[in-house]
């Protein structure tokens, strides 16, 4: 039997470049070597947007046609919405039990986002419960990995010290999941500020060819190229950066040679870029619209996914309950 991943994201509108190179083209990879359970972590989006609930239906719809468009497939991985797979709040209120409140207070995205986001009344028991809920989503699959980004490394730390305790007191139940760390590689919006729907700023997956040539175009360049005379100096360009990225490799020192002597000037450089852009995008795209016709097909997918998840999560339930003699009364 394979081992399993589970990784989520939560559906908070439609998915952009750095969640491909940061994510999704991962986690595609890990289909052919894993049982790989991906969920739309609807409850997560909550305990920050509690306040303004009307976007949600469309935004685990986007995220869904974002999955299936990059590659992620039904066939082989389980696509699970959270809030209809019970198993992972029942787990979540018994480690609730548990869980010394300290242990959830000292991971320091809490008050780094309680900062961040000060506009949003944080203070709530959700959300300091949201690494917590997060170990929940991963253990109740009894998944050995989880593909994570730097920025979710407490979280999975938090995850094998919840396992560990509950292992201790009761009996060897959980796995202690290891992060299978993805690089993820700096990528700044169209501005050059982070990349963020609040910026205006971002390039979709689901933006098409003509959207993307567009957006190159208007991106930030190095801002001492006034002129096209003027050499460009590619370690403080945008633009650059993205080659770096989406670019072969064996073309980017051209890239770099033709800025610094003025031989290349910002609007073919941009060129280059949105056409290797496009050749990542545009099969997305099409896969997208595509999708977007058997809307009928989608939910069909994702209730499949959450009728296994509930099996699969029931199973290890079952054990957790037994574990913790939980396990009367009549079912
Ligand atoms: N916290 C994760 C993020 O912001 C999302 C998430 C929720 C998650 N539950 C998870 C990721 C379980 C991996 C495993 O990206
Ligand atoms: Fe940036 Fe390219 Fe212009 Fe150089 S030529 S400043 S790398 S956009």
């Amino acid at each position: 039997m394979r081992d399993r991943v589970f990784s989520g994201m939560r559906p908070t509108g439609k998915l952009h470049l750095g969640h491909l190179i940061g994510a999704l083209n991962n986690w595609v990879a890990l289909q052919d070597s894993y049982q790989c359970f991906y969920g739309i972590v609807d409850w997560h989006a909550l305990t920050t947007d509690y306040a303004d609930v009307s976007m949600l239906r469309a935004n685990v719809t986007e995220i869904a046609l974002d999955w299936l468009a990059s590659g992620i497939d039904p066939a082989r991985s389980t696509l699970l919405i959270q809030s209809r797979v019970p198993a992972h709040a029942e787990l979540h209120v018994l480690f609730s039990m548990i869980i010394p409140v300290p242990w959830l207070e000292r991971v320091p995205s809490y008050k780094e986002q309680q900062q961040q986001l000060a506009d949003k009344d944080l203070s709530t028991y959700g959300f300091l419960g949201y690494p917590l809920l997060q170990a929940a989503d991963i253990l109740v699959y009894r998944a050995k990995s989880v593909p994570v980004g730097e920025d979710q490394v407490a979280h999975i730390e938090l995850t094998r010290e919840v396992a560990r305790r509950f292992n201790n007191f009761y009996r060897e139940t959980f796995p202690e999941p290891q992060a299978m760390l993805t690089p993820t590689p700096r990528l700044l919006g169209t501005d050059g500020r982070k990349m963020s729907k609040s910026y205006n700023n971002c390039i979709y997956l689901s933006d098409s060819p003509k959207e993307i040539r567009a957006k190159t175009r208007t991106m930030i360049t190095d801002p001492a190229r006034t002129h096209r005379s003027i050499p460009g100096n590619p370690d403080v360009c945008n633009v650059f950066d993205y080659h770096k990225i989406f670019t072969p490799a064996g073309k980017v020192p051209e890239i770099d040679r033709g800025c610094r002597t003025a031989a290349l000037g910002c609007v073919d450089c941009k060129g280059i870029l949105s056409e290797n852009l496009v050749l990542l995008t545009q099969p997305i795209y099409e896969r997208r619209v595509g999708w977007e016709k058997r809307r009928d097909e989608l939910d069909d997918i994702l209730e499949a996914g959450c009728n296994r998840a509930r099996v699969v999560t029931e199973e290890v339930m079952q054990d957790v309950r037994e574990a913790m003699n939980l396990n009367y009364g009549k079912r």
